[in-house]
C-alpha cells in the first residue's frame, strides 16, 4: 500500500487535471519509499526537485486554462499557486543546503500541502473548466 494513497475525493473529474495530480501524489510516495530505504542526500534531493519542477509545470497548466477560459477566480488561485510553491522550494533549498532531512514530519507536510491544493483550490473551478479542452 502506498504512503499516499490515491482517494476519489482526490479527483477532479478532469483528466488532465487528474493525471498531473496523480503524478504530484506518485512523487510524494517516491520521497517516503526512498526514505524507508534510506537513500542518500542526492537521491531525496533528486526526487523533492522532480516535485517542485512538476508543480512549476502543473501550475501553469492550471493558469493557462484560466487564462484562455477567463476564469474568473484566477487571480486568487494564482496567488494561491505562488505560496505553495514558495513552500515545496523552501524545502528543496533546505535539503539542498544540509538543514533540512526528510521525515515523516515533512511527507506529512507534502501531503497535507498537496491535498489542500487540490481539495481546497482546484475544486473550485471545477464546475467552470471541466467540460473545456485544457492545454498542457
Ligand atoms: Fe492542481
Amino acid at each position: 500500500m502506498a504512503f499516499f494513497d490515491w482517494d476519489d475525493k482526490l479527483s477532479t473529474g478532469i483528466p488532465v487535471i487528474d493525471e498531473q495530480h496523480m503524478k504530484l501524489v506518485s512523487f510524494v510516495n517516491q520521497l517516503h519509499e526512498a526514505m524507508l530505504q534510506r537513500k542518500g542526500k542526492e537521491v531525496l534531493g533528486g526526487i523533492i526537485d522532480g516535485l517542485a519542477k512538476y508543480t512549476v509545470y502543473h501550475f501553469a497548466t492550471e493558469e493557462k486554462a484560466f487564462a484562455a477560459h477567463g476564469y474568473d477566480g484566477a487571480p486568487g488561485h494564482v496567488k494561491a499557486h505562488k505560496a505553495l510553491l514558495q513552500r515545496v522550494e523552501e524545502i528543496a533549498l533546505k535539503h539542498a543546503r544540509g538543514e533540512l532531512t526528510v521525515t515523516s514530519e515533512t511527507l506529512n507536510f507534502l501531503i497535507d500541502w498537496v491535498g489542500t491544493h487540490i481539495m481546497k483550490e482546484d475544486k473550485l473551478y471545477v464546475p467552470f473548466l471541466k467540460d473545456k479542452p485544457i492545454e498542457e
